[in-house]
């Protein structure tokens, strides 16, 4: 299996995209680590999966926004795995808004979890990746940060903004050996767009020239590939799978 002992630490795992990841990831092999901030239930019902599909999981909770907590993530990491090769940063939120009323708590929000989070977890498991044998930070942005989209502009400069961070950290990790990547997911099926009415959701897949939304698999897949040894002359790249969206 391409993931064989790999420790891969997937923040916001317990559902929707991360879940996907964390399952994929283990059933290819992969030492999970499934952090979850509040969804414990699911957070022990994705490493159950992980374990009857013959594979390694420990639920870690942690708040990415909490710098302490990422610290005790990367501990229960090392307890029960050893140093990460792989970290993903999946935790997201959107706070949606027309710009003019968006308050600037709800720009806050995003920014914290979607970007503060990706700079916690990346700090706190950078020196793992850097000594790792073809390490790999992983970081889950969106077609939102390149195309942008009405009642966004939180999310979409969050999103944005993993990419310039994306291919800073691939330049600095470069010299060991390292890679870190964007994934841009577009529309995919997950809580998420549990509040996008029907008629929306009908006009954005009549966009799309796939003519269906994604798939946590289609997005986990992919992650696979840049997790693995595999990827390992592709650095500072964002992997846009959105059926087509940009065509
Ligand atoms: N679905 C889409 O259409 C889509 C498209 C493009 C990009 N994305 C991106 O893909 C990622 C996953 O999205 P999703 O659709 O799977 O969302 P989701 O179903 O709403 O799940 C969000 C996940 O993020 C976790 N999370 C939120 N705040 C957190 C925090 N402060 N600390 C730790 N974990 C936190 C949640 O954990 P708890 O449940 O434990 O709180 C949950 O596991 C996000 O970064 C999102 O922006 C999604």
């Amino acid at each position: 299996m391409s993931m064989d002992g790999r420790t891969c630490v997937i923040t916001g795992s317990a559902r929707g995209i991360g879940r996907g990841i964390a399952e994929y990831l283990g059933r290819e092999g992969a030492n999970v680590v499934v952090n979850y901030r509040s969804s414990e239930g699911s957070a022990h019902e994705a490493v159950d999966a992980i374990e009857s599909a013959g594979g390694q999981a420990v639920p870690a909770q942690a708040d990415v926004t909490d710098r302490d907590e990422v610290e005790h993530m990367r501990e229960v990491c090392h307890e029960a795995f050893g140093p990460a090769d792989v970290l993903v940063n999946n935790a997201g939120i959107t706070a949606d808004q027309q710009f003019t009323e968006m308050t600037r708590e709800e720009w806050d929000r995003v920014m914290d979890v979607n970007l503060g989070g990706t700079f916690n977890c990346t700090q706190a498991f950078y020196d793992d990746i850097w000594e790792a044998e073809e390490g790999r930070l992983i970081n889950i942005s969106s077609v939102v940060g390149k195309q942008g989209n009405f009642g966004q502009a939180n999310y979409a400069a969050a999103k944005s903004g993993m990419f310039g961070f994306t291919r800073t950290i691939a330049l600095e990790l470069a010299q060991g050996g390292s890679t870190a990547n964007c994934v841009a997911p577009g529309f995919t099926m997950t809580d998420m767009l549990e509040s996008v009415p029907d008629t929306v959701l009908e006009r954005i897949i009549s966009g799309i020239p796939l003519e269906r939304l994604g798939e946590v698999e289609d997005v986990a897949a992919v992650v696979r590939f840049l997790a693995s040894e595999e990827s390992s002359y592709v650095t500072g790249e964002v992997i846009d799978v959105n059926g087509g969206m940009d065509l």
